[in-house]
């Protein structure tokens, strides 16, 4: 049998190599947008007495933080849309993300306050993974969106108008941001805290039992 037509018989891996790669380069477009962010919002802060220490931020100065941050956000933003679309074609949300249930969220809640962090089937997002991802996914979206307007708030008046102002806009921004701190932060630790899943979405992971032929 050709190798391709093999690799099909025996299904696709738990994360197929265009999601890994996406992954990873999100990962990092995330984390040099956030760090030259803060560069950036230190200049002219938004909460008195809010600002970021020298040594976390991207950038020795303001000017140096917006170069990063102009030059990442299209990585970032054409990655994203790459991921979207590649999640809406393939069917992976569908799969992955759906469907949500009130019962499997309460489970889920209760699993962990008990610190049974199992996770035995890596192709099964739990409940709480699922929102998790959702959010994160929502708040990527939005970041981009609250960007361009506060990037081009002429070209984007509309925009501007549409999410409330400028500063509305700014501050809108800035909570997109920490949703994503905040994310990231519970998203890395369950990573080491499970490390079959860091490594799977190394590796790919194991191969997922392919569909069965249509009758
Ligand atoms: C830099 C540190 C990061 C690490 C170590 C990491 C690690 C991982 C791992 C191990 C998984 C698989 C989880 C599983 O199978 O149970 C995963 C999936 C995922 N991660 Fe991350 N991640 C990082 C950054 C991010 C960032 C910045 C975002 C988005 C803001 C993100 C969003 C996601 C999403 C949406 C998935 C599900 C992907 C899918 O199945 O299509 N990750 N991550």
């Amino acid at each position: 049998m050709p190798r391709r037509a093999e690799t099909a018989a025996r299904g696709m891996r738990l994360h197929p190599w265009p999601v890994r790669i996406m992954h990873w380069t999100n990962a990092a477009a995330m984390l040099l947008m956030i760090g030259s962010g803060w560069g950036i919002y230190n200049d002219s802060v938004i909460f008195n007495g809010v600002y970021f220490p020298q040594g976390i931020k991207l950038g020795s100065w303001m000017a140096k933080s917006l170069q990063w941050h102009f030059t990442f956000m299209w990585m970032l933003a054409l990655n994203g849309l790459a991921y979207l679309v590649y999640g809406f074609a393939t069917g992976r949300f569908r799969q992955r993300l759906f469907p949500i249930r009130v019962g499997d969220v309460i489970e889920t809640v209760r699993e962990t306050l008990r610190l049974h962090l199992a996770h035995e089937d890596l192709s099964m997002y739990n409940a709480v993974q699922k929102i998790l991802y959702l959010v994160a996914i929502a708040a990527g979206i939005l970041q981009v969106v609250t960007g361009l307007a506060i990037w081009k708030p002429i070209q984007f008046a509309p925009l501007v108008s549409l999410l409330g102002g400028f500063q509305s806009a700014r501050t809108l921004h800035f909570l997109g941001m920490s949703v994503l701190v905040m994310f990231l932060a519970v998203h890395v630790a369950l990573a080491f805290l499970v490390p079959r899943t860091l490594l799977a979405m190394l590796n790919g992971g194991p191969r997922q039992a392919a569909a069965e032929p249509a009758e």
